[in-house]
């Protein structure tokens, strides 16, 4: 998730550029730039690397200009690096744009404009506007048309910043499905990607809209919808403080993640459900790669490695071919059974964990082929796979995974039915189902959300809870695990994951008064014996929690409190069960007064063994 900024004015754009660009820092990037109109041309410096770096370019550089546009890119095409950074400009260098976004269908656009004879100099999706809008510009003759002309022409999601040196005095902004503020100030006007990066100039913002475009001038703006139609829209007085702005207004980012999920899954789910097969760019693995695998591993850590438990599920049912999970840390160690039949799937958040790289290493020194699952662009894992499956959550801050973690498995789900239909395992009319589900998932998710307010209060109830079990049966047992793990982390309270059918050999041991049995009940097949399972630890006095389907009747007979999820297939709707638990797991840390977003002895990312 990238920053975007933007100034038109009297005062000199470069400051302002880069202090609006440090304002959003924390959304997490790899790479800055900066644009600005100086004596008539478009001058450009673009860095991989901090802000810092970028301010050390440009500090002996005499760039005045009283209109530019500044990014930090967070990379989801093409890995970091000076070229690929943006601001992007076309052959001529007289229109220069920051993007935020994944442009879906740019590998056609690109190569449409290759063969009327553009030159392409990055490895990124958003190259392919600043082309069209060249290519428009010299059709339509001006600015405004060759924008709505271009814009026409991309799918997949934007948020834009434009300045064209024949228009020194006119910044263009436009959105769809990433976010896009204006901010409005006196003779000078802004734009921004969140509030942080204009709060120190107006806390007067126009929110654009999906489909909008502006033309801002120091002291008029002009709004347009997408059938070019001038709309008036009301300014909106911003409240928050700087602090809560960084977070969208959210207490913590983790929360904040939380409720990204809706759009992180959107993002997953970009450009790669066609019509009857799914696109997964960088596999490149099909029908008889596949048939020569004889061996399946599935290895991460913490969370990536819960997310991977599912994905064993998901190939195991859906392709008939057996799957081994372990944790990274162990698995180097075990003795693992690996040659040049032999298929390693690694999942990282960070794509830099020491021990997930480890393993790569390892299976790639014996021969194995590499599939990586992987949410930063360029990591040392992306880079070292043979092949990639990008997750597009976009940045996440918080210690605690939610929205990667939802990503991870939603893309484990893809890449097990993309297996399925090479080994013809699942006819395309089996996928279309699966499409139809995928495509609802955002909307099940938004729907949960809603239902925040009842978690929070819920939470309240367990405030002096001592512990916790979270029980399940098949994929609801590997959400219990991932459940367990969040509460651990962020609310420092012991707690346990069990297969429901294992209390009895020993665990129920554990449980008294004030305990909290959490039962994950999504799986129809097992949901009487689950039922079973929670009377034994009721009749012990333990309190039942129970997320399950709004069309289960019978669980009422011994859950205290129970959280409704939609029912979404025997494989999404264990990925539903899981937003309560995130939720649950943020409130009672919330309760205990845990520093959410930094929880004590964690990292985010665990580059040592
Ligand atoms: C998740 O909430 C934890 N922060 C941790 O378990 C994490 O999932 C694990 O360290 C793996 O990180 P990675 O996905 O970046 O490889
Ligand atoms: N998809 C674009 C790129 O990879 C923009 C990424 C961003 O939002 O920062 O450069």
């Amino acid at each position: 998730m990238c920053g975007i900024a933007g100034y038109v004015g009297n005062k000199e754009a470069l400051s302002i550029l880069i202090n609006g660009l440090s304002k959003l820092e924390y959304r997490g990037y790899d790479s800055a730039g900066i644009s600005i109109i100086c004596d008539g041309n478009i001058k450009t410096v673009k860095k991989k690397g901090r802000i810092s770096v970028l301010e050390e370019f440009v500090k002996n550089d005499k760039i005045n200009g009283h209109i530019g546009i500044g990014h930090t890119r967070w990379a989801t095409h093409g890995e970091p690096s000076d070229k690929n950074s943006h601001p992007h400009t076309n052959t001529d260098g007289s229109i220069s744009i920051v993007h935020n976004g994944i442009i879906e269908n740019y590998i056609k656009l690109r190569d449409d404009l290759i063969s009327k004879g553009y030159k392409f100099l990055s490895d990124t999706d958003t190259e392919v506007v600043v082309h069209l809008l060249d290519y428009y510009y010299k059709k339509d003759k001006n600015i405004k048309d060759a924008v709505f002309s271009t814009l026409n022409q991309i799918e997949g999601t934007y948020a834009l910043g434009i300045i064209c040196k024949d228009y020194p005095d006119t910044l263009i902004a436009a959105r769809k499905g990433s976010p896009l503020i204006i901010g409005v100030g006196e003779n000078e006007n802004f734009i921004a990607s969140d509030v942080p990066a204009i709060l120190n100039y107006t806390k007067k913002i126009y929110l654009l809209d999906d489909g909008e475009v502006a033309l801002i001038n120091k002291d008029l703006i002009l709004i347009y919808d997408k059938n070019k139609n001038e709309v008036k829209k009301d300014i909106f007085e911003v409240t928050w403080d700087m602090e809560s702005a960084e977070k969208g207004g959210f207490e913590h980012f983790m929360l904040k993640e939380i409720f990204d999920q809706p759009k992180a899954i959107k993002d997953t789910l970009l450009g790669r459900l066609k019509n009857d097969y799914i696109n997964l760019d960088e596999i490149k693995i099909d029908k008889q790669i596949l048939e020569n695998i004889n061996r399946v591993y599935i290895v991460a850590c913490g969370t990536a490695y819960h997310a991977g438990l599912m994905g064993k599920k998901f190939i195991e049912s859906l392709c008939g071919i057996p799957v081994i999970t372990d944790v990274a840390s162990e698995f180097r160690y075990n003795n693992p059974i690996i040659d040049n039949k032999t298929l390693l799937i690694v999942l990282s958040q960070s794509g830099e964990t020491a021990d997930t790289l480890a393993a790569v290493r390892l299976a790639k020194e014996k021969g194995a082929r590499i599939l990586g699952v992987v949410n930063t662009v360029g990591s040392s894992i992306a880079r070292e796979a043979d092949d990639l499956l990008y997750t597009l959550a976009g940045l996440e801050i918080a210690v605690a995974s939610t929205k990667a973690y939802t990503s991870q498995v939603v893309s484990m789900y893809l890449l097990a039915n993309l297996f399925a239909l090479e080994l013809g395992k699942i006819s395309k009319n089996d996928f279309e189902n699966v499409k139809l589900t995928l495509e609802k998932l955002p909307g099940y998710i938004e729907d949960i959300l809603k239902e925040s307010d009842k978690i929070e209060k819920l939470s309240k109830e367990y405030i002096n809870i001592k512990n916790v079990f979270y029980i399940g049966r098949g994929l609801d047992y590997f959400i219990c695990k991932e459940g367990s793990l969040k509460l651990k982390e962020v609310s420092y309270l012991y707690s346990e994951a069990y297969p429901a059918g294992e209390l009895k050999h020993g665990p129920i041991a554990l449980l008294q008064e004030d305990s909290l049995v959490i039962g994950i009940a999504t799986c129809e097949n097992t949901m009487e014996k689950l039922v079973s399972n929670l009377q034994e630890c009721k009749a012990r006095g333990s309190k039942i929690l129970s997320i399950t389907t709004e069309n289960n009747n019978i669980i009422k007979k011994v859950a205290d409190n129970i959280i409704y999820i939609p029912y979404a297939g025997e494989f999404i709707t264990p990925i539903l069960a899981n937003i309560p638990l995130q939720l649950f797991a943020y409130y009672m840390a919330i309760n205990l007064g845990r520093d959410v977003d930094k929880p004590r002895n964690l990292a985010k990312s665990v580059t040592v063994e």
